[in-house]
């Protein structure tokens, strides 16, 4: 989906704290455009500014800027301003303030801290979205709207105990279903009345986990739902722009996948830490994070907030080196993003924000070094805007889903010195992206038919039916991965009785008996298994399927080893150590049309790498080119007329990689389009003809975008 004809560029603009500057609006103009700006977000804290009093309405400071930014070619997209509330506000309404977990109520302060149920707040909101909606919901300016800021976290105040009551009573209907499925004849905690129902406290319940469950999945269905009381005064008040909300990285507050349900355009905010060890491992947690934002509607995302430079609240504010913003903006690109827009576009004077980085700083000057750089992204967007609104095929897909990471979270054991779960993810991404393949990030709900490899590591929560669908996937012809600690629970948290992974257990042709965890630093390994490595007479699995060679190798495992006994699958590695030495750390089995692979546990993270790159091969999924080097990425998206593919060095060597296949290029050879080293910061993103066979270079800290039309 196309939000806009172009790639956008731009980022949060905060005119307001600048009334008392005139001219500045002009000089800011000035500067947007010399760097190429083409949007801005408006807004998103003005609540004071655009009501000042209750019931006093001013909004015509707002317009002027609009109109003024749009005939300068500057697009806004608005936001309605609930993230931060007046101060007259929460003074004549204290229910508007949040109560904690402790249940001792919030002083006004800070933002996004409102309670989500209150009568009052949610009224004052729906006002101020409909002046705003009957104002600007036609002004041709407005290209989009922003609800709110960074949705998130819980509050337990009274009328916040009565909306959970109510979830919860229509949820389970009767007392007697309540108890079951939160098992709470244990320890005696039986309900008699759903009036008896408080939310998790740490002075009060803590040990129901079905409890803390439901209360997570109340929490996010009350956020969305007060989006949605938003977006629903917007369209009330004659608003017809598409929506959007701007999400975060990896945050565990909301079910994003039902909240992208209600938005026509998914955005996010993306703040890598540039301070550690390897700026490409950074990235890849990003990149991560952008293809699961892909993955929610599957369709093209924006990236709304990043960072020109260093950031003021994380450990260290590092600048950037010369060529990673644009790195950056374009790693955003390569995942499905349509935008590069940053947090922000001038740089505050005061208080909490006044030394986070922006594209104008407090010396007003276009000759900096993150203007110039900038300016060069705002530049290679315009230079690729052909790839807007375009399409990202994956023919792989990695599971991860919020409510079994919830799950995980709240139960006690068995690994409750960290379960994982997000590194585990992190090294499966990981290996599926150095094999070149674009990923898709999905949670449980999602559909599976387009995919031909699925990971779905440590699903301890099977939900909304997956384990069918899974079991679907295989039977016609899926390669499916299980890992340890799967298909243990319903999504109550209940253990599912009977054998495991549940529903799961003939495809994956063994069945779970006992999971041992144990410290970091302890080790154990896998090698491999004696039936599939024998020297004596007849053929053994490897030799069978020289596909499966990765598992003559041994590899150190921890963490968890699952001790699993099997049926008809076949035993590729066992554990090298401890008492169940011996016994199956990795299987196989054929079912249906399909195969599962079992891994009872977490080998290194290489090692890991070359059994998903093996699976894949064997699938027969091939990336698009051969070879690649280690801190070089490659993503692929597509229009009708070309595919593009997006190869990033983010390493400090020149590489050079190759078509996986250039006999399939079309006669007349891809455009070739380049931008040169960062080092240096030559020329801008140019296009050449290139021959498909031939190999490309790619400077250190380079995008390089091979375009090859269809034909
Ligand atoms: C968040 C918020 C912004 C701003 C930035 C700073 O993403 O949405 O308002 O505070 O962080 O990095
Ligand atoms: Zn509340």
């Amino acid at each position: 989906m196309k939000i806009a004809e172009h790639l956008l560029f731009g980022g949060d603009y905060n005119p307001e704290q600048w009334m008392d500057q005139p001219g500045i609006l002009e000089e800011d103009i000035r500067l947007m455009k010399k760097a190429g700006v083409n949007v801005v977000s408006l807004g998103i804290f003005a609540w004071a500014e655009e009501e000042p009093e209750e019931g006093r309405y001013e909004l015509d400071w707002l317009e002027e800027i609009i109109g003024h930014l749009y005939k300068n070619g500057i697009f806004t997209i608005l936001a309605t301003p609930s993230g931060a509330r007046p101060r007259w506000l929460a003074e004549k309404y204290p229910e508007v303030l949040r109560v904690n977990a402790d249940r001792s109520r919030q002083l006004y302060g800070w933002r996004e801290n409102h309670c989500m149920t209150s009568p009052v707040y949610r009224e004052k909101v729906r006002q101020i979205d409909m002046k705003l909606a009957e104002r600007f919901g036609k002004n041709p300016a407005v290209i989009l709207w922003h609800i709110s800021n960074e949705f998130g976290g819980d509050c337990h105040c009274p009328l916040c105990q009565d909306a959970f009551r109510r979830y919860i009573k229509k949820k389970y209907k009767t007392v007697d279903t309540l108890n079951h499925a939160w098992w709470a004849k244990f320890w005696s905690h039986t309900y008699q009345s759903f009036d008896q129902v408080e939310s998790p406290s740490p002075i009060g319940e803590g040990s129901s986990q079905g409890l803390a469950l439901d209360w997570k999945r109340y929490t996010s269905d009350q956020e969305i739902d007060f989006m949605k009381a938003e977006i629903r005064a917007l369209r009330d008040g004659g608003a017809a722009q598409p929506v959007t909300t701007n999400m975060m990285h990896n945050f565990d507050g909301i079910n994003y996948g039902q909240m992208a349900r209600e938005l026509d355009v998914i955005s996010w905010d993306s703040y890598p830490e540039w301070y550690g060890e390897d700026l490409f491992l950074e990235m890849e947690k990003h990149s991560f994070c952008h293809d699961y934002m892909r993955s929610l509607k599957d369709q093209s995302f924006l990236l709304m907030e990043s960072c020109p430079t260093g950031t003021n609240w994380q450990d260290y504010s590092k600048l950037k080196e010369p060529g990673l913003l644009t790195c950056e903006g374009m790693n955003a690109l390569a995942h499905g993003a349509d935008s590069v827009l940053y947090f922000q576009i001038r740089q505050g004077r005061g208080s909490y924000e006044k030394f986070h980085g922006a594209l104008i700083d407090h010396t007003g000057r276009d000759d900096t070094r993150v203007f110039r750089e900038a300016s060069k992204v705002g530049q290679a967007l315009k230079f690729l805007q052909e790839i807007v609104g375009s399409d990202t095929v994956s023919k792989a897909a990695l599971f991860y889903d919020i409510e079994n990471r919830w799950a995980l979270d709240l139960s006690a054991g068995p690994r409750n010195a960290g379960h994982g779960y997000l590194d585990l993810l992190e090294d499966f991404y990981h290996a599926f992206r150095r094999a070149g393949l674009n990923v898709d990030v999905i949670d449980e709900t999602h559909d599976l038919s387009s995919y031909k490899v699925v990971a779905a590591p440590m699903l301890y929560m099977f939900r909304d039916g997956v384990e069918t669908r899974l079991k679907k996937f295989v039977i016609d012809g899926g390669t499916l991965i299980l890992t340890f600690w799967s298909g243990i629970v319903d999504e109550s948290d209940l253990i599912f009785m009977g054998d495991k992974p549940h529903e799961l257990t003939e495809a994956a042709g063994l069945r779970f008996e006992e999971i041992d965890t144990f410290q970091d630093y302890r080790k154990n390994c896998m090698v491999p298994a004696p039936e599939n490595n024998h020297s004596g007479s007849g053929s053994s699995l490897t030799e069978d399927d020289p596909s499966l060679r990765f598992c003559l190798e041994e590899t150190r495992c921890g963490k968890y080893c699952e001790l699993d006994h099997l049926e008809s699958a076949s035993s590729l590695m066992v554990y090298g150590k401890d008492f169940y030495r011996g016994k199956s750390a990795l299987s196989v089995n054929h079912f249906g049309k399909g195969t599962v692979y079992y891994l009872g546990t977490w080998p290194e993270r290489a090692w890991l790498k070359n059994m998903v790159a093996e699976i894949l091969r064997k699938a027969s999924l091939q990336g698009p080119v051969r070879l690649l080097p280690d801190k070089v990425s490659v993503c692929e998206r597509q229009t009708p007329d070309a595919s593009f593919l997006i190869l990033q060095n983010f390493g400090q060597a020149r590489e050079e990689v190759r078509l996986s296949d250039p006999e399939s290029c079309p006669g007349s050879g891809p455009v070739r389009i380049y931008t040169s080293g960062a080092r240096g910061m030559q020329p801008d993103f140019s296009a050449q003809p290139f021959a498909a066979a031939e190999p490309i270079t790619l400077e250190p800290m380079s995008t390089t975008i091979v375009r090859i039309p269809r034909s």
